[in-house]
């Protein structure tokens, strides 16, 4: 039988970077939310091999995709030699600071787990999760999560309310490598993670907005102004904190009513941008067929 899930994105409402890392990670202090705006993957059993298809012509369907990558590295871990074809709805921007690529890959894990019997637990998918990236363990729970170390180390926080999100993507792709690379740490000060993790706790925008910043937007927003643009455009449309997310170049708005963002939906659609509503969501990954799974 046919397992289908929602691979959801993530935002990071926080993203604070303490420093570079002898291993050339940073250490983080971040907040990740994942979101309703999700790609759709349905896996199959096949007799050995592992193939991809995808409606994106702009994404590799070979060992270069993270889905694949995670299939075999599923392969490795278990010594099961089963396949899989994977088929992949994409809507999630690709190279665009919100772990599309990652929820795949978190998603492939879960499915994959279930479709071949595998009875791996969380934390042993967890550990191969962190092998394909550093999003993957964070998009295999999914929810408010308070992230640290390179973005593995995670402290579940109280849900936030489905808030309306505003994702705004420029049409160009940011290499995450590239951003870190150029990231100037002297000049950053990041807030305590215990005042952080303290004020998505209260679950209200008037508290987080304040500590709501983005320490990779020095370099993306730098080099594209478009980004400070955007933020502007959706604080003008009513959104109550606007930020980017990740290494960019998607801008998000966290707005307090849906009509708001609805209305502000609207009037981007002139935009040259990739423009989603979407709500903040209690998962990272949903399995729509699943009795009582959300599906939004
Ligand atoms: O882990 P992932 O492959 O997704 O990260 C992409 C790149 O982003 C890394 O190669 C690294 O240069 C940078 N990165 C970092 N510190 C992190 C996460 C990512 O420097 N905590």
């Amino acid at each position: 039988m046919d397992i289908v899930l929602e691979a959801q994105g993530k935002i990071n409402l926080t993203l604070e970077v303490i420093a570079k890392r002898p291993d050339g990670y940073h250490e983080l202090s971040t907040v990740m939310q994942s979101v309703t705006l999700a790609d759709t993957l349905t896996l199959r059993p096949a007799a050995a091999a592992i193939t991809l298809e995808t409606d994106n012509p702009g994404l590799p369907t070979d060992s270069r995709n993270l889905i694949v990558r995670a299939a075999y590295a599923l392969r490795e871990r278990t010594g099961v030699w089963a396949g899989a074809h994977i088929h992949l709805h994409k809507r999630i921007p690709l190279a665009a600071g919100m772990a599309g690529g990652s929820a795949d890959a978190a998603a492939t894990l879960a499915g994959l787990n279930q479709l071949w019997d595998l009875h791996l637990s969380q934390p042993e998918l967890a550990e191969i999760a962190l092998t394909l990236g550093s999003d993957v363990p964070f998009c295999l729970r999914g929810g408010t999560v308070y992230a640290a170390g390179r973005g593995e180390i995670l402290t579940p926080l109280p849900p936030l309310p489905a808030w309306p999100v505003l994702l705004v993507t420029p049409r160009f792709p940011v290499a995450t490598a590239e951003v870190y690379r150029r990231l100037d740490l002297a000049g950053l000060t990041p807030a305590p993670a215990a005042a952080v993790r303290a004020v998505v706790s209260q679950g209200t925008i008037e508290a987080l907005s304040p500590y709501m910043v983005n320490a990779l937007e020095t370099v993306t927003e730098r080099d594209y102004p478009v980004i400070g643009a955007l933020k502007a455009r959706l604080r003008e449309l009513g959104a109550a904190v606007s930020l980017m997310s990740g290494s960019g170049p998607t801008v998000f708005g966290l707005f307090a009513r849906t009509e708001a963002a609805e209305a502000a939906y609207r009037d981007l659609q002139d935009s040259p941008s990739s423009v989603h509503l979407a709500f903040l969501a209690p998962a990272g990954i949903v399995f729509p067929a699943e009795p009582g799974s959300i599906k939004y």
